[in-house]
């Protein structure tokens, strides 16, 4: 069997995937014709032609820009309906979902009118036998800890459909720790917690992901492989990297996927899942991924199919 065909007949769940990140260029220029907005490119072919990133900051400033045409409950229904057929053609059949409520409050759209959006697009999902799917609202690191807990508290109305609290954004100089009031108050909201760490940031962010946060999994965390004792921490509890091979080539976080140190985590033991992150920017969704590593690494059918197998174990239910 085509490899191709052989990764998207794997059921699986995507576990890291930014929904503001699957604005593919195209929908970009339709919603923002629909909502009257302007973008700062002549088209989409200029605008693909951004998609050259130095770090993960240069990413995140398109990112932050592309996401003024999202103005209605319908811009996010459609962003995510259009996430989902193409998951469910990669076989996924759970979607955990991140999305950035500050960004779209500080722009004047109020978090009903996102909810409302992604609860449509989850239930027209599963009504049309798509993947199912759960939402994970991310606290933006670069607004700081008061405005990421004031965001915790407004999730209050919407738990249910939001189950659980992320955190994302610019790494460097943001460690987890500044952001543990955020995570007890969004766990008394019965909320479950992840968070990134280790992507741009140094081993210490993911001990405090674990150790100070207290999440349930590691969003990238593969910086972890530059302490030992770290690696083994993690493998003994058995917590998921939720690791994203070709986000961490188009950001440089590795030279080629052909160093990226996914073998090494596995070979240590280390519940590794396979997710595509924003992949509207970098260049392949979530079945793109699983064939890029099988061809870097020459992985089996038996490889894969533990992949997969891994990251319906590592869902949060
Ligand atoms: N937001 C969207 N993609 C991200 C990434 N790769 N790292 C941190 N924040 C993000
Ligand atoms: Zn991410």
């Amino acid at each position: 069997m085509a490899l191709r065909e052989l990764v998207t007949g794997l059921a699986k769940a995507e576990l890291h995937l930014h929904l503001e990140g699957t604005l593919e260029p195209e929908l970009a220029f339709a919603l923002a014709a629909r909502n009257g907005v302007s973008l700062p490119y002549a088209g989409v072919a200029a605008l693909r032609r951004a998609y050259d990133f130095a770090d993960l900051q240069s990413f995140l400033d398109l990112y932050y820009a592309c996401m003024a045409v999202l103005r209605t409950a319908e811009d996010f229904r459609d962003l995510a309906a259009a996430y989902l057929d193409r998951a469910r053609a990669d076989g996924v059949v759970r979607a955990e979902v991140f999305f950035d409520p500050q960004e779209h409050t500080a722009r004047g759209v109020p978090l009903a009118e996102v909810v409302a959006g992604l609860s449509r697009a989850a239930q027209e999902s599963v009504a049309a036998g798509g993947p199912q799917v759960a939402f994970i609202a991310c606290a933006v690191r670069h607004r700081g800890p008061a405005e990421a807990l004031a965001m915790v508290e407004s999730l209050e109305p919407h738990v249910g459909t939001v189950v659980g609290l992320g955190l994302d954004s610019t790494e460097r100089g943001h460690p987890p720790r500044d952001y543990a009031r955020a995570f007890d108050a969004a766990r008394g909201l019965g909320l479950r917690t992840v968070a990134h760490a280790g992507e741009e940031g140094p081993p210490a962010y993911v001990w405090e992901a674990l150790d100070v946060l207290g999440v349930e999994r590691v969003d990238h965390g593969v910086r972890c492989v530059e302490d030992a004792a770290l690696v083994r921490r993690l493998a003994a509890d058995g917590t998921p990297l939720t690791v994203c091979p070709l986000s961490n080539v188009r950001l440089r976080v590795v030279d080629d996927l052909r160093d990226h140190p996914l073998p090494r985590l596995l070979d240590a033991g280390v519940r590794v899942t396979l997710n595509s992150d924003d992949p509207a920017y970098f260049g392949g969704y979530v079945a793109d991924n699983y064939v890029a590593c099988a061809e870097a690494f020459g992985w089996s059918e038996a490889d894969l199919t533990a992949l997969a197998r891994a990251s319906l174990d590592s869902v949060l239910r």
